[in-house]
């Protein structure tokens, strides 16, 4: 079985186990390995993508699913040279630990703005509810957040 879709901004058609994740497909296929495998189970957002513009755990979803679909990756959103503004903020507010939990974040942070630009520390806490890290208190990422709310800037996504 073939599965096209689009893969941050470029075609792909994967012929495999239909089966298989789409995060298991990321890593070891297209060797994505921005998004993280973790609990395997849709709880801790580590492994999120945006499927159509919507953050989605990729360990949830299978591959065979996708055809059609528009798939952006945290490699999608962002370059070394230019930084997503989300990441560009968790670099100023020093935000990052260990860095699993990191490209999840940012992959929900990122449609979270784009449609509450503006949004209060709640909005920020509640936006966060599917993504779990273990080494920080949280109050660094929402003020990083809080920060791009005060200074919008344009959510900007890297070309592929
Ligand atoms: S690895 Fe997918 S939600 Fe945890
Ligand atoms: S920085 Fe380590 S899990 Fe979040």
């Amino acid at each position: 079985m073939t599965v096209s879709f689009t893969l941050n901004g470029r075609a792909r058609t994967y012929a495999g186990d239909p089966r298989s994740s789409l995060l298991e497909v990321l890593r070891e296929t297209y060797r994505l390995t921005g998004a993280k495998d973790v609990c395997g189970e849709g709880f801790c957002g580590a492994c999120m993508v945006q499927i159509d513009g919507m953050p989605t755990t990729a360990c949830l979803v299978p591959v065979g699913t996708l055809e059609g679909a528009d798939v952006r990756s945290i490699e999608g959103v962002g370059t070394e040279e230019q930084l997503n503004p989300v990441q560009q903020a968790s670099i100023d507010f020093d935000v990052v630990q260990c860095g699993m939990c990191f490209p999840g974040m940012v992959m929900t942070l990122t449609h979270f703005l784009q449609d509450n630009p503006q949004p209060t520390r709640e909005d920020v806490k509640s936006a966060l509810t599917g993504n779990i890290c273990r080494c920080t208190g949280y109050e660094r990422i929402i003020d990083a957040v809080m920060s791009l709310s005060l200074a919008p800037k344009p959510l900007t996504e890297a070309q592929p």
